[in-house]
């Protein structure tokens, strides 16, 4: 709620909006909430240890930052404050493609343990070098986005008039002009772009909103044979991000990746798509022993850090739970978002009877 007082409303929608009817927004959600605990009694939890393994290094939460991008448009310099709090908490920070900071600045400038999210564009060769740069950067992992063949249609976007390039009307001059904060810091650091993107040539420049801008530029053409190449380039982990479907993520497992992130892109894509938690129990059981399984979309409570490992998942990403704490406040917003989530997942193992994640499995599920 402070991220919504703080915003103006087009800046609010497009963070937290999802396609169309967002109905797959809400499933997210429900899915959580629809899961019965079973807790075990009398287990010695008076200490708890959230600390998993994740690609054979622990990360102190059994969380990474998804990557979200355009952000700084909310706060100025947001990839730079999550990325901190990130490494401050100890857990990963995924770097969108379309971020306001370069891959080489995010790691000279804050370092931690950083993924990157690969958007596809239709230049191949801009492609290539995205992989080279993470690379060189000394990037751990690359999760590469499958769910985004096109843009999904978010209505909330042309309604409120977010554009590129902006195009004041009265609604959105209105909404400006309410929230000064936002504005002045707009006005001292100007209206942010996207780093990584310098020098690609964009098919369509103007006169569309944003999401369409960027949705256009994606290769709708990618195919397994191009995860099979990108496995070749590419020498660090391997995460295919936003798969639903076992026979999908066994095919994963076949061309070599390291990962899978059960994703419907936070309701954002495919309105309709199922609920990722209700997703999970079939993609773990296919490849939950052979590689990585991770599950985003609609975690907001450490109890459902708990619920998704219950159900298969290794590890959440979580979108826009740590994003609205840095729109909020800052790196401490960010910081603070990670602690509570954090102090939840303690109290829910405790209160569940689980010591460490491992612990934490199928038998806590009420069935
Ligand atoms: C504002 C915003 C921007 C996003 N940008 C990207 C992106 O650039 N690349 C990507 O793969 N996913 C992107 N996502 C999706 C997230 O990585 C993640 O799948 C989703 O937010 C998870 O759902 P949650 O927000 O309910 O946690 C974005 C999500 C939001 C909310």
């Amino acid at each position: 709620m402070l991220a919504k007082r703080r915003l103006p409303r087009a800046i609010f929608d497009f963070f937290d909006g999802g396609a169309e009817d967002e109905v797959t927004l809400r499933g997210n959600r429900a899915a959580f909430e629809r899961v019965r605990l079973l807790p075990r009694v009398l287990v010695d939890v008076s200490t708890v240890e959230t600390v998993v393994d994740l690609f054979g290094k622990p990360s102190s939460l059994p969380l990474a930052i998804a990557p979200t991008g355009g952000i700084s448009a909310g706060r100025a310099g947001a990839e730079l404050i999550l990325a901190r709090a990130a490494k401050a908490s100890g857990v990963p920070f995924t770097m969108a493609t379309p971020s306001a900071f370069t891959i080489e600045r995010v790691a000279e400038e804050v370092g931690g343990r950083l993924w990157f999210q690969l958007y596809a564009v239709r230049d191949q060769e801009f492609r290539a070098k995205l992989v080279r740069r993470a690379r060189d950067a000394g990037y751990e992992a690359i999760l590469v986005t499958v769910d985004l063949p096109v843009s999904g249609k978010r209505e909330r976007d042309p309604r409120n008039g977010f554009h590129t390039p902006y195009r004041p009307n009265w609604r959105n001059s209105r909404d400006v002009i309410f929230k000064p904060a936002w504005a002045l810091e707009m006005l001292r650091h100007g209206l942010p772009g996207m780093a990584n993107l310098e020098g690609y040539r964009f098919s369509t420049p103007t006169g569309t909103d944003i999401v369409t801008a960027v949705g256009r530029e994606m290769d709708a053409g990618i195919d397994w044979e191009y995860i099979k190449r990108l496995r070749e380039q590419w020498p660090g982990k391997l995460l295919l991000k936003g798969v639903e479907r076992p026979d999908d993520a066994e095919r994963a497992v076949a061309v070599g990746c390291d990962g899978v992130v059960v994703s419907n892109h936070g309701g954002r894509q495919l309105d309709g798509a199922t609920p990722t938690l209700e997703a999970l129990p079939a993609v773990a059981a296919a490849v939950g022993s052979k590689i990585t399984v991770l599950l985003d979309g609609g975690v907001r409570r450490g109890v459902d850090i708990l619920k998704a490992r219950a159900l298969g998942a290794q590890a959440v990403l979580t979108g826009r739970a740590t994003l609205f704490g840095a729109m909020a406040g800052g790196e401490p917003g960010a910081r603070r978002a990670l602690e509570i989530l954090s102090s939840e997942l303690q109290r829910a193992m405790q209160l569940c009877g689980a010591r460490s994640a491992a612990e934490i499995g199928p038998h806590l599920l009420y069935r």
